[in-house]
């Protein structure tokens, strides 16, 4: 390989229609000397004639295994379960640093291929903060699942298939309409409230009518006494947006829920978080990701109770796909350009000394199991 050049492979997620690269940091990567092939991809939000107008390379789709393994594979989300060795180095978010389930597996793979993960979720600047994140747009998209969910149970009926809006135009009018012309007179929690998923649900929360008031936003400060919060009870939609790092009493609990009675308040709960096969999961009521197509699971609260349904999309930020991509592909942008100097470029190196302690956790906690 004598250019520096980067792979972009096509997405296996359902409904997965957001791309690492769009057409607009392809251009501004080969400008600056890259070769860059896209995977033919009819499920991505970009036609493949938009990358090929920039001057990327078009590959078959799914083809990255023939690469040749010195040519870095970037995408988005997890590789489709196998046990296949890695032998090429991967830009991607892969879930499998925090022991989410099958973390070791997945990183036994890079181990037998010999293989390396920078994974897009711990590309940190110099102050620790997420180079690339989209944070923003899962809160946003969270939260108008949330009040799409509302209006539906206030009919009696189940939220149906949730698909991407063209815009964020769209998507709020969409609510609006749903909730019979504003959310005025919804009462919200988001908690995280000051980070970027935060930020995106108390935005959305407004652009659909909310008063401020019926926004109540909570972080670290208001946390700190300690869950289970009765407060969550009191509100229509609760949107949780930690950052989970550590081990913390529950936000919610069945038990507390089952108390409440029919006087509670609370009608959906929409995990943007999504830590639902993290041990210290704060939301202990449900225990599956929902998806576009099945967007909430109830929670079992007795039959006196009235309802109450859990949203815990995983890939959120897909339902605007366009304008999630273009953002986060400019933030990465900068650090991809750093890419070919990895051995020295800070973001890089610290990422890849991540990856071989998490590697090095992996192989001891599988000789353990043999
Ligand atoms: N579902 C999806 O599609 C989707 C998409 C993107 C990100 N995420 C996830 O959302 C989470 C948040 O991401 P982000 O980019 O907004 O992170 P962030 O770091 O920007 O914000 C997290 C916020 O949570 C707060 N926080 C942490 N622990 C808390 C606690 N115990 N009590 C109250 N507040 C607390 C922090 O102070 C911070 O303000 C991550 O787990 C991320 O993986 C989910």
């Amino acid at each position: 390989m004598s250019k520096p050049t980067l792979w972009l492979r096509c997405e296996k997620k359902a409904f997965e229609r957001r791309a690492a690269l769009t057409p607009t940091t392809s251009k501004k990567l080969i400008d600056a000397g890259f070769d860059i092939y896209v995977e033919r991809d009819d499920q991505r939000i970009f036609d493949d004639s938009e990358y090929e107008a920039v001057g990327c390379k078009l590959v078959d789709n799914s083809t990255w295994t023939s690469a040749p393994t010195d040519v870095p594979i970037i995408g988005l989300k997890e590789l489709p379960e196998s046990d296949e060795p890695l032998p090429h180095t991967h830009i991607q978010f892969a879930h499998c640093f925090k022991r989410q389930a099958g973390w070791d597996d997945v990183l036994g793979r890079f181990h037998r291929g010999g293989g390396t993960l920078y994974d897009l979720e711990f590309l940190n600047d110099a102050n620790g903060r997420r180079v690339a994140a989209f944070g923003f747009h899962a809160g946003f998209a969270g939260a108008a699942a949330g009040a799409l969910a509302l209006a539906a149970q206030k009919k009696g009926e189940k939220l149906g298939l949730l698909e991407p809006y063209p815009n964020e135009d769209a998507m709020v009018s969409g609510v609006k309409e749903a909730l019979g012309g504003s959310g005025k007179g919804v009462r919200a929690l988001v908690i995280g409230a000051l980070g970027r998923c935060g930020r995106g649900a108390v935005d959305l929360f407004r652009k659909i009518g909310l008063e401020e008031d019926d926004i109540v936003k909570w972080d670290l400060a208001e946390t700190a006494k300690g869950g289970p919060f009765q407060e969550i009870l009191d509100v229509d939609i609760f949107v949780n947006c930690i950052y989970l790092s550590s081990s913390i009493p529950p936000f919610l609990t069945r038990d507390q829920i089952i108390a409440a009675g029919p006087s509670r308040k609370l009608s959906v709960v929409v995990d943007v978080s999504c830590d639902t096969t993290n041990p210290f999961n704060p939301i202990p009521i449900y225990n599956i990701n929902t998806t576009f197509s099945e967007p909430t699971v109830g929670v079992d609260v007795g039959s006196v109770n009235p309802p109450l349904s859990v949203i815990s999309i995983d890939h959120l930020p897909t339902l605007l796909p366009r304008e999630a991509s273009e953002q986060f592909s400019a933030d990465l942008l900068p650090s991809l350009l750093e890419f070919p100097k990895r051995s020295e470029a800070r973001v890089w190196t610290d990422a890849e000394k991540l990856f071989k302690e998490k590697l090095a956790e992996a192989a001891q906690e599988q000789s353990a199991k043999k």
